[in-house]
């Protein structure tokens, strides 16, 4: 039987003045969501920098929500132990770079943390068939990683749908993930197709009321 997540909203601390994430995390705060998103970005598996383990454990004490880390590095595996340290709770991983991801998968296990995998727009959703039962949650990228303020791709919601019968079929217990581009609409169309967790940066830190922008999403 598989396990229905409650819907959650993930603020993207890359959206917020980087001179102040402090006042990123208060805001977050008000809001009363349980969760925070962390982009880690190395400058080569995407075309940006953003921080690293030290920004994430002096935010760590900001606040008590769940530290959901999604790792946009070329070799993850060398990284997850000082995310772990850092605070992290949930640590992603990509498919598409060279690297051992199983062994990471049960480094990220081992190390007490829940476990992530995650496919670009480009990257059909049965490649994330070898690591189903090994995640407790699946990150799909409804834009190509690297930019906050980017345009929703529409090609994820069949993702998202065929993920979702995957679940149910095998009786698995992951969250699934949407990451890219989500407002109150493309987040309500995520979540009729079977998503349950929706990361948003530009979106949440411009709405007016927060709490009325949750509510939309996962009301
Ligand atoms: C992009 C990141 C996203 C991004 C989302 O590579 O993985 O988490 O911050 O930002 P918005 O919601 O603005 O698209
Ligand atoms: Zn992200």
């Amino acid at each position: 039987m598989s396990t229905t997540y409650p819907p959650v909203i993930a603020p993207s601390v890359l959206a917020a003045n980087h001179a102040n994430l402090a006042e990123g995390m208060r805001t977050i705060n008000a809001s009363g969501v349980p969760w925070v998103h962390l982009d880690i970005m190395d400058g080569h598996f995407v075309p940006n920098l953003s921080f690293g383990p030290q920004v994430v454990a002096d935010l760590r004490p900001l606040g008590t929500q769940y530290f959901d880390t999604h790792l946009m590095l070329d070799n993850p595996h060398k990284y997850v132990e000082a995310f772990a340290k850092a605070g992290s709770q949930n640590i992603t991983v990509h498919v598409e770079p060279e690297y051992p991801i199983m062994e990471t998968l049960d480094h990220i296990r081992a190390l007490g943390c829940d476990a992530g995998i995650c496919i670009n727009p480009g990257t059909p959703v049965e490649a994330l068939l070898p690591y189903l039962e090994k995640v407790q949650l699946v990150l799909l990228m409804s834009v190509q990683p690297g930019f906050g303020g980017q345009s929703f791709r529409r090609e994820v919601l069949g993702k998202i749908a065929t993920l979702d019968g995957w679940r149910k079929a095998r009786g698995l217990s992951l969250r699934i993930e949407v990451d890219g581009g989500i407002n109150a609409d493309t987040g309500r169309e995520c979540r009729e197709a079977g998503a349950d967790t929706f990361v948003c940066g530009t979106a949440f830190f411009k709405a007016p009321d927060k709490r009325a922008f949750v509510e939309a999403i996962c009301g």
